[in-house]
């Protein structure tokens, strides 16, 4: 029996299928269509791993998606795929739409099919994880206790009202046909194979090359960050041990503003690669800092209570946002060939057309 991973050429599901290899004998099926985000270089340590089948193809092609399910024996779904990046969902909706709430809605008529035609003991074991995300829950005040899961859906983005509908599916199609969901929403994910249009790579990324480090509007937005290892260790504990029809809340307590996140990058990146050693002319990165025009609709703040996992399931981060930050700008000065190769051509024409 194998687990099929939806989207794992991405930033966090490519992280999480070297987890999964590096901790259990179990193979994956990777299933990418390698859009601008999906990127095999970061799965390269993988390469000659007979444990590891990437096929390229969309998870809304329901005729591949059944013949994977069947061919592989699939005993679990992590459904990763998605387009994820909210100011791209400013500018073009349309791709949101077809791959989160469409391509969902095939993959599990899929899953569906495939799942009725299991034996009985087969049909009990299986299990099929959605990964979402907070930004369905909206956007909370200063004094607001942080999103449990209980908290209503109110999604403000093209990208989070997309991410939602697809919760709901998976949702109804547990309360509909009985099918063995799970649904995690998680905060913002940092750490290695992070594209450079989200604000952590973009911003050590500008900073190496002496770019102006655009933040949006005031700075003062919140945002709760989890290492993307930690992330990934909670979904395969969920996998194991969650309950059947149950959302979980995955976050790290590290609500940390934009413009505190990245005095942090310019602190260690000063420390760690000083400018003068990058032959730029300047005292610290911090002067590198730039406000730019806000997001339309810019969400305020986002915080996790993620202590249903901890209760339920005894998990807890191992990184804490100090500990994690470093690690990632370590891993993005060691990784210089990774951040050129993906910052070339349509990335440009991204930073082109956004920051102009
Ligand atoms: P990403 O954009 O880095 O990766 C998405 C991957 O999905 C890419 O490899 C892409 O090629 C693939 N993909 C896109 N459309 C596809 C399709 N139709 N068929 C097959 N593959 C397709 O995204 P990410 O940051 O790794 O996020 C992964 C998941 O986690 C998403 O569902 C996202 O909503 C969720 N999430 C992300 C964060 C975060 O901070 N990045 C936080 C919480 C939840
Ligand atoms: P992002 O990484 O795009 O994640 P999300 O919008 O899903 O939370 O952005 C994180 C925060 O950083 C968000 O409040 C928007 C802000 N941001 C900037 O200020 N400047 C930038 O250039 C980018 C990409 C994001």
């Amino acid at each position: 029996m194998s687990i099929l991973v939806t989207g794992g050429a991405g930033f966090i599901g490519s992280n999480f299928v070297i987890e999964w290899l590096a901790a259990s004998s179990e193979p994956v099926v990777n299933l990418d269509n390698l859009t601008y985000a999906g990127n095999l270089e970061n799965l390269a340590s993988l390469e000659g791993d007979a444990r590891h089948v990437f096929v390229k193809g969309d998870i809304g092609d329901y005729e591949l998606v059944l013949r994977l399910l069947s061919e592989h024996k699939i005993r679990a779904v992590v459904n990763f795929a998605a387009e994820s990046h909210v100011d791209r969902s400013i500018h073009g909706p349309e791709d949101f739409i077809q791959t989160n709430i469409v391509g969902t809605f095939r993959l599990l008529e899929a899953v569906r099919a495939y799942w009725n035609g299991l034996p009985e003991a087969e049909k009990m074991a299986f299990r099929f994880l959605h990964v979402s995300t907070d930004e369905v829950y909206g956007s909370l005040s200063p004094s607001d206790p942080a999103f449990t899961e209980n908290h209503r859906y109110e999604p403000n983005s093209p990208y989070s009202a997309s991410k939602a509908a697809s919760d709901h599916l998976v949702r109804a199609y547990h309360h509909t046909y009985g099918l063995p969901v799970l649904t995690t929403n998680c905060s913002n994910n940092y750490g290695p194979y992070h594209f450079p249009e989200k604000l952590i790579p973009l911003v050590i990324h500008n900073a190496l090359a002496g770019k102006p480090l655009p933040i949006y509007g005031d700075g003062q937005q919140i945002r709760d960050w989890l290492y993307v290892t930690d992330h990934c260790s909670a979904i395969r504990r969920v996998l194991d041990a969650g309950r059947v029809g149950e959302v979980y809340n995955v976050g790290g307590w590290n609500e940390k503003s934009n413009l505190e996140v990245v005095h942090t990058l310019c602190d260690i990146l000063d420390e760690l690669a000083p400018p003068a050693t990058r032959n730029l002319q300047l005292a610290t990165f911090r002067s590198l800092i730039t406000f730019v025009k806000d997001r339309p609709g810019h969400d305020r703040r986002y915080a996790i209570d993620a202590t249903k996992l901890e209760r339920e399931l005894g998990w807890k981060p191992s990184e804490t946002f100090e500990t994690g930050i470093r690690k990632t700008v370590r891993w993005y000065l060691d990784h210089p060939d990774w951040v050129a190769n993906i910052t070339s051509g349509a990335y440009r024409e991204w930073v082109g057309k956004q920051y102009a």
